[in-house]
């Protein structure tokens, strides 16, 4: 048995639905997507593996919703909410039943995590199977914009390819920052891998805009303080109530900084 198959016998032991349990556990193990009492969606749920251990690690307070073209059988006694949605993600129709059932209208966004185990069926031809799993990755990237709040978590598989730069460069616009993970649990043999994106920025500001901005205050460490729709950005050496332009320079999902421009 080679050291992979380990993991086929560790699910049947220990309960789980699908081996891919453990690429979830290794996901939130090195990158911290799951937490107690977080609200978390899961596409391409079925059969539920990825369901349960997101179930035990969010916890009573948490919420998880299931989606996949699919049936999901029922989790027996989760520890969490759980919620199942059955339908396609390229269907305009299932997302806006994730919407609804998180309760995200554009101004409230409730969700936490957006994690994606989707997979197309595969034909053995690269670069088509590539080119399909891309495409799912931004069904689940265009649901993770609508739904995650600030500070928010992206995790989603694709399959290696010529692509992936592409998508990893758009993503990345999107949170903190991105890098891929390949869980021990994937089999040696496969192309795929997870790209994590965290901390979801939703700044009305990006790094290198340049814009004009009144100091409403002055904070504790001597910077300037300024309000862009309600956003706080962090100015270096102004006083309270000058008009300065300034160049934003790090944004994180709550505040940013910005340099008086020259
Ligand atoms: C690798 S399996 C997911 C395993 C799951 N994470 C678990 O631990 O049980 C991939 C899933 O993606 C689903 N899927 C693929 N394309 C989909 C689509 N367009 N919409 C919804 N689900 C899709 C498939 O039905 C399949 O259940």
């Amino acid at each position: 048995m080679s050291g992979k198959d380990e993991y086929y016998n560790r699910a049947k032991q220990e309960g789980y639905r699908a081996r891919s349990a453990y690429k979830l556990k290794q996901l939130d193990e090195t990158t911290g997507l799951l937490g107690q009492g977080r609200t978390v969606v899961d596409l391409g749920a079925a059969p539920g593996g990825w369901l349960q251990v997101a179930a035990e690690t969010v916890g009573p307070d948490g919420t998880v919703v299931g989606v996949d073209r699919q049936r999901i059988d029922d989790l027996e006694d989760p520890d969490a909410t759980v919620e199942y949605v059955r339908g396609d993600m390229t269907d305009e129709s299932t997302k806006e039943e994730i919407r609804e059932r998180v309760g995200a209208d554009g101004e409230e966004l409730p969700v936490d995590a957006v994690v994606s185990d989707m997979a197309p069926n595969m034909t053995g031809e690269y670069d088509l199977d590539h080119a399909r799993s891309v495409h799912l990755a931004r069904q689940a990237f265009e649901v993770a914009l609508d739904v995650l709040g600030a500070g928010g978590d992206f995790a989603v598989k694709v399959f290696d390819g010529r692509d992936l730069d592409d998508l990893e460069d758009e993503i990345d616009e999107e949170f903190e920052y991105v890098r891929r993970v390949r869980p021990d649990a994937s089999r040696e043999s496969s192309s795929e891998l997870y790209l994590v994106a965290k901390g979801r920025l939703t700044a009305p500001v990006r790094e290198g805009d340049e814009l004009e901005v009144t100091i409403d205050d002055v904070g504790s460490e001597g910077d300037g303080v300024a309000k862009v729709d309600g956003f706080t950005l962090f100015v270096d050496g102004v006083e309270e109530g000058e008009t300065v332009d300034v160049r934003v320079g790090d944004v994180k999902p709550n505040f940013a900084f910005a340099e008086p421009l020259e």
